[in-house]
């Protein structure tokens, strides 16, 4: 989604904003552009469709050089993807770039189209330079203008603004859409993502909602809403020593996939006693305020919201809570019961997803017991405003498609129900039993990811297929879920999962020749269930492609299933998750898809 770099120094800062875009491709967008400050001719701005290798090529036309610019990547929501809509916009010596959107933009827009201003693009982002244009025409105070815009936009917004008249000054501010000020020595910069510029520092401030700043090379002036002079300390960003380029890999994702081993250990890294899991990781009065869960609801999107449903069943059956689970832009806009002593649990990669903070933020005023984040970044929005946090990590993620964020999120969740049975002195056998599983998970998903050179040749049958069925019982549902989401997202097949049980209610009516049926069959209490379900599918002439505990005789060709070794059941989901994810993504590669940057997708979604 939208991204915003910005650097303010004594020599060129193009490369700088460029390389910023570059690290910020991930995130998905359609166009890009730059504006940059020269004493001799001003603001000059340089805009392309597409990828940021376009913007390159037209600055390569057009050279834009300076010590003070903004640079953006756009995700059109206001407006078709066009070089008119991309950003910067400008007007009247200044220009902006934007993340979010600006709710009241209409009547803004007439209010300014009324005093004469000449939109040239349908995007809110125009409307917000116009604006403070015209403020700066009745103050003449570039700081006091920006504020008086600020206090008419209603909706989300990261802002950064530059003025010819203040070839110095950096200026920026953020609402509901994530924004970060580096330090450099004799210059500062501004990110919406710490990624885009950890090629220049590693040291960042987090601002606040509400907050606005200047950044000069000296430093910066942050100020809250109130206008008040605050300060917003300097942290070192934690994964500026993972690597961010691919190595040996091909793709992103792929190197995801295998760097889970890793990924799982760091995150469990610190949690877990010899038979027991340390609470005080969440605080020093985590135990008892634990003990006084009685129920749990469990918000998120996307992939996060499929590793809430997974822990809904460990939830349940181990620490005998009810757990409810539910997508956060559903949540976020209807009444919601809240019975006493419920954690509100929220779980997100990024941090940042729109709705999923606003979700946070609406649980506030309904009477939790407390709010967790389950988060891979640890200075993010969504960390910071939970009453408690777990981080999981997994390193920065650069795929698209979650795949080392999700399982380490179902590692945390299954942490959580451990520390959940045992703070409620429920059976110290089975914490010792999850704490056992939980530490065999490193080597397991070594021995799984042996298994790509089969699931490439399992692949290839999807080359001409149009659609794919998904199917799991218990907690391998959500699992065949995100399979399912996992094949749509990267190879634009479409994919549903469906609860195996389900399928004579109407997914059955779709099973011939031409409709590859993947299930997830662990050695569990449901087997014998999901067998059935199977042997219906086959009868119908269904391409079955089974994922299945080497211990399982199988009735169909050898050809058709991949083993994977026996686990304790509580660790199963987690293991499945693996060949899923390597069949998505080469099918993908068949498909010829662009599997890092699936279109239109975006990595971080910081818009409802
Ligand atoms: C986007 C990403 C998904 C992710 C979802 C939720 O759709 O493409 O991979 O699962 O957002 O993101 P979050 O950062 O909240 O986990």
């Amino acid at each position: 989604m939208c991204g915003i770099v910005g650097a303010v120094a004594q020599r060129n800062i193009t490369p700088i904003l460029l390389e910023g875009l570059r690290r910020l491709e991930y995130r998905g967008y359609d166009s890009a552009g730059v504006a940059v400050f020269d004493a001799d001719s001003g603001i000059q701005r340089v805009r392309a469709t597409g990828k940021v290798i376009e913007l390159e090529n037209a600055l390569a036309a057009t050279p834009a050089i300076g010590n003070l610019g903004i640079a953006h990547t756009r995700w059109a929501t206001h407006g078709k993807p066009a070089e008119h809509n991309a950003h910067p916009h400008v007007s009247q010596g200044l220009a902006i770039v934007h993340n979010g959107i600006i709710e009241n933009h209409s009547a803004l827009r007439h209010r300014l189209i009324d005093l004469g201003y000449v939109f040239t693009s349908e995007t809110d982002t125009e409307v917000v330079a116009h604006l403070i244009a015209w403020h700066y025409s009745q103050t003449r105070n570039l700081l006091q203008a920006f504020r008086n815009a600020l206090g008419e936009l209603h909706g989300a917004y990261a802002l950064a603004l530059i003025h010819e008249d203040e070839p110095q000054n950096l200026y920026c501010a953020r609402m509901g859409s994530p924004l970060v000020i580096g330090e450099g020595s004799g210059e500062s910069y501004i990110a919406s993502d710490p990624l885009a510029l950890l090629q220049v520092t590693d040291r960042f401030r987090y601002l606040d909602e509400g907050d606005h700043a200047r950044l000069t090379i000296d430093g910066c002036e942050i100020w809250d809403r109130e206008h008040a002079n605050v300060e917003r300390p300097v942290k070192r960003y934690e994964h500026a020593a993972h690597s961010l380029d691919k190595g040996e890999y091909r793709h992103y994702m792929l190197k995801e996939i295998f760097e889970q081993p890793e990924a799982i250990s760091n995150t469990l890294s610190g949690t877990l006693g010899d038979d027991h899991v340390l609470t005080a990781i969440l605080g020093p009065d985590a135990e008892s305020r634990l003990a006084q869960v009685q129920n749990i609801h469990i918000v998120a999107c996307g992939t996060s919201y499929h590793a809430g449903l997974v822990a809904r069943y460990w939830i349940e059956s181990q620490a005998g809570l009810p757990c409810q689970v539910e997508v956060a832009s559903e949540y976020r806009y209807r009444t919601v019961v809240v019975p006493a002593n419920t954690l509100l649990i929220t779980i997100s990669q990024s941090g940042e997803t729109a709705d999923t903070l606003a979700a946070l933020r609406f649980a506030k005023d309904q009477g939790y017991l407390a709010s967790l984040a389950i988060c891979n970044v640890a200075g993010s929005s969504l960390v910071r405003e939970a009453d408690w946090r777990l981080l999981t990590q997994a390193g920065p993620e650069i795929g698209v498609a979650s795949t080392k964020a999700f399982t380490t999120q179902l590692v945390a969740l299954l942490w959580l129900t451990t520390a959940l049975v045992q703070v409620r002195g429920l059976s110290p056998n089975q914490v010792a039993a999850n704490v056992a599983a939980l530490r065999q998970l490193p080597p397991l998903i070594e021995a799984v990811l042996t298994l790509e050179p089969a699931i490439t040749t399992l692949a290839e049958r999807f080359a001409n297929k149009h659609h794919a069925l998904f199917l799991g019982r218990g907690p391998h549902y959500p699992i065949a879920m995100e399979g399912a989401l996992k094949l749509k997202e990267i190879s634009y097949i479409h994919a549903e999962a469906y609860a195996a049980g389900e399928l004579k209610h109407g997914p059955l009516a779709l099973v011939d020749e031409d409709m590859p049926v993947v299930s997830v069959a662990p050695s569990d209490s449901l087997l014998e269930k999901l067998k059935s379900n199977l042997e219906e599918v086959r009868a119908r002439g269904g391409q079955l492609i089974t994922f299945a505990c080497e211990t399982i005789e199988q009735p169909g060709d050898d050809s058709d299933t991949i083993s994977l070794p026996q686990v304790d059941d509580i660790i199963s989901p987690i293991l499945y998750t693996i060949p899923l994810q390597l069949l998505s993504y080469h099918v993908a590669l068949v498909k010829g898809t662009d599997v890092d940057k699936p279109r239109n997708l975006a990595k971080s979604v910081t818009v409802e």
